[in-house]
């Protein structure tokens, strides 16, 4: 039987996700479509929700700006996705749609692909820069995979804040301006930017020097247009690992697919490929 997948969101004409989830059909050897539901914001959300649960899809992934929006359209919510008060992926199970979020743990799932040792030891200090809906995202799948120290700086300390009170009780987390993070950047085993300073078109921007960082750490930038960001230059310059943005997008949807299909795809060289086609 054939699959229905898509993605709500505005604007989404140039999402990559049709193209990833079409590689995961082809690589468990299913059939299936995903498509495109542009969903612009002068019409109502709730007549295109009612016109899509008709449809009897299969599941679908939800982006800006409507991850909360589509919570109210839900039968149940998976515990991560309430905790982070945000949905991506919707999953049809038996007429029920089921609200999860796989964009923490897709995250998560990129970085252990390339650093699986880091995952052996959940006393690593990591520093998460940005507070905004992906910092949220990251933090509580870093929390929920055992870290124990997970340090936020954000430009206003106030969300940084809100992000910390969702810690486990045994999770130590310090709220850092950007200057006492940059003074003291040599402390983290991991950096993980999230905001979308130096993003295309602020391409010469970074929100924090990293000349000082340690040639053992790593440094993560989840933004992947421009793929190598100036943050990440600094960091090879510095002599300390990268692991780039575009992976998250892989795994995140690979997650998804997993709970719509219960098949995990392999990635193979997607990772290769996305490079080029963002490049
Ligand atoms: P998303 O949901 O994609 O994570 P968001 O909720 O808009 O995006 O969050 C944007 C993040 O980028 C926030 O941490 C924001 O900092 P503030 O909380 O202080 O607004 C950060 N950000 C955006 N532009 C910034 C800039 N020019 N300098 C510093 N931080 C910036």
């Amino acid at each position: 039987m054939a699959n229905h997948f898509a993605l709500i969101g505005y604007p989404i004409k140039h999402s990559l996700s049709p193209w990833i989830h079409e590689q995961f059909l082809k690589k468990t050897n299913l059939e299936g479509t995903y498509t495109i539901h542009e969903i612009p914001l002068t019409d109502s959300f709730e007549d295109h929700v009612k016109k899509l649960k008709e449809t009897r899809i299969n599941g679908f992934n939800v982006t800006v700006p409507y991850k909360q929006e589509i919570i109210p359209f839900l039968d149940e919510i998976d515990g991560m996705a309430s905790k982070m008060g945000a949905v991506n992926t919707v999953a049809n199970k038996d007429g029920k749609w089921i609200g999860y979020n796989t964009d923490g743990i897709g995250y998560l799932r990129s970085l252990e692909s390339k650093f699986p040792a880091l995952f052996l030891n959940m006393q690593k200090r990591v520093l998460v820069i940005g507070a905004g809906g992906a910092a949220r995202g990251i933090f509580c799948a870093l929390d929920s995979a055992g870290f124990k120290y997970i340090d936020i700086t954000n430009r206003t300390a106030r969300s940084a804040q809100e992000i910390a009170e969702l810690r486990s009780s045994d999770t130590n987390t310090a709220i850092l301006t950007l200057k006492e993070a940059e003074d003291n950047i040599k402390d983290y085993d991991v950096i993980i930017q999230t905001t979308s300073v130096g993003m295309k078109p602020t391409v010469d921007a970074s929100i924090i020097n990293l000349d000082h960082v340690r040639q053992d750490s790593i440094v993560s930038d989840i933004i992947y247009q421009p793929i190598k960001t100036k943050l990440l230059q600094q960091a090879e310059t510095s002599g300390a690992s990268v692991h780039f943005g575009h992976t998250m997008l892989i795994y995140q949807a690979q997650y998804a697919f997993e709970i719509w299909t219960n098949k995990k795809s392999p990635i193979d060289d997607m990772d290769l490929k996305l490079q080029l086609i963002l490049e």
